[in-house]
């Protein structure tokens, strides 16, 4: 029998325990051994009391536990989880854990500290979508092009709610919280760190890239209002937030943000909380990848999926996949250098001459408009939505600048890229 420890029965915890009680008899089955779970940690008992399983609230209580092979991570945060799983890793327990934020900052020390030991994290990008194990295995005879989807539940719930409903933002970021699928701090997926931690993790079994959260553009969906949602409507796009992870020559660019996808793309027919992922490989072509991104069960899924894995391998591959630097000499692209086409929401006094400046802005730094609407919304007040033809970051952003300078344009500008 195999006995696991579960570091975190809030949400995913709870459905582990749940899993791994009710789909016993298949769950045996397909590990070749019964998986029970011994005993769990929490900070308050009485949210776990309906429980069968023993509750600590002191972690280190089931690390030291010598009857446990299996450690489960499932509490959030970075710092305390890193300093549990050494010191479970130090006692050879095997580790599976859902915890992006502490991969996206941790991934390569851990590995290095897990040498042979199993370590397993596929609920940590994507939820109940097994991608990294086809990253990681079913792709590995490939070199990866690009990686490009929808990896935040939360956000790809709300932006839904908000284009096909209408409801405000912060009414449906309730809703998703009430349903398990938001960070314990919801500004990790509003912002974009949560989907920037999960590429992160792709592109290290893609690419080899150890990069940290603070070197790669990450923007969020908090500054999108109702106007660009019309432009949006009205030019044929929906609004996702994406990550992207794509390789150029040398060099890899990576990148969260929200982003104008065309309504008869793949990706922006995916709804709700499903996440969807494109991977390209220079081999395979492209591949899509769709399924549930966040909640209990599915999220438990892939964490239970790992158990079992785990239990039944014999040899096992390193923990991001591979043993040597994957690629010499692959860079990390500047974020100035990203090309894409852009929208921008201007809010501008509505005077003579004043599209005029705006555009020989536009003509100064080069970038070409593709199409304008401008929409009348006060007294001499009006907003102008603009999308261009392909630009370069550095340049939008300059741009940019010069426009907020101007004593006509009443606000910052606001950006989306489209994709
Ligand atoms: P959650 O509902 O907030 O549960 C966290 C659990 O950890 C709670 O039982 C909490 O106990 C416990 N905990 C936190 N700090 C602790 C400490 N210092 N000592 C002991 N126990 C502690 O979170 P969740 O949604 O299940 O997410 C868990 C992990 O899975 C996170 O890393 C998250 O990013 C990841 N994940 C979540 C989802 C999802 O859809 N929810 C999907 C994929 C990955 P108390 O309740 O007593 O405070
Ligand atoms: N908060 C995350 C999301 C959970 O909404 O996608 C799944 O990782």
């Amino acid at each position: 029998m195999i006995r696991v420890g579960v570091l975190g029965v809030g949400t995913v915890g709870r459905a582990v325990v749940e899993i791994l009680e009710e789909n016993a008899a298949i769950i045996s089955a397909r590990a070749g051994e019964d998986i029970v779970v011994k005993s769990g940690a929490v900070r308050d008992v009485s949210k776990v009391s309906d429980l069968s399983i023993a509750i600590t609230t002191d972690p280190y209580e089931i690390i030291n536990d010598p009857e446990i092979d299996i450690i489960v991570e499932l509490m959030g945060g970075v710092e305390l989880p890193f300093e549990l799983l050494k010191s479970a890793l130090a006692s050879k327990k095997a580790i599976v854990t859902a915890n992006k934020a502490l991969l996206a900052y941790h991934r390569y020390e851990l590995q290095e500290i897990a040498g042979d030991l199993p370590f397993e994290f596929e609920a940590s990008v994507a939820g109940g979508i097994p991608i990294i194990n086809a990253l990681r295995d079913g792709l590995s005879a490939n070199h990866i092009l690009s990686i490009m989807g929808i990896m935040n539940g939360t956000c790809n719930f709300m932006l839904t709610k908000m284009m096909e409903e209408g409801v405000a933002f912060d009414a449906v970021l309730a809703e998703a919280q009430a349903l398990g699928y938001a960070e314990a701090d919801p500004t990790f997926d509003i912002g974009g760190f949560d989907a920037a931690h999960k590429l992160l993790i792709l592109a290290s079994i893609a690419y080899g890239i150890d990069a940290k959260p603070e070197e790669i553009l990450i923007e969020g969906i908090e500054g999108i209002t109702q106007a660009d949602i019309a432009f949006a409507k009205e030019f044929g796009y929906t609004i996702k937030l994406l990550g992207i992870a794509k390789r150029d020559g040398g060099e890899v660019e990576l990148r969260v943000h929200a982003a104008l996808v065309k309504q008869e793309a793949m990706l922006a027919k995916i709804d709700g909380v499903m996440n969807g992922i494109s991977v390209v490989g220079d081999r395979v072509g492209e591949t899509l990848y769709y399924g549930p991104g966040a909640g209990g069960n599915a999220t438990a899924s892939a964490v239970v999926a790992n158990i079992i894995d785990i239990v039944r391998s014999g040899k096992r591959s390193p923990m991001l996949g591979f043993n040597h630097p994957l690629e010499e000499g692959l860079r990390l692209k500047s974020a100035d250098d990203i090309r894409s086409k852009y929208y921008l929401r201007l809010r501008i006094t509505d005077k003579a001459g004043i599209l005029a400046k705006i555009t020989q802005l536009f003509a100064d730094h080069a970038i070409s408009i593709e199409a304008m609407i401008q929409r009348p919304f006060a007294q001499e007040c009006a907003h102008l939505l603009i999308s261009t033809h392909e630009a370069r970051e550095c340049d939008i952003r300059s741009l940019m600048k010069e426009l907020e300078a101007l004593e006509t344009v009443l606000e910052s500008p606001y950006m989306i890229r489209i994709v």
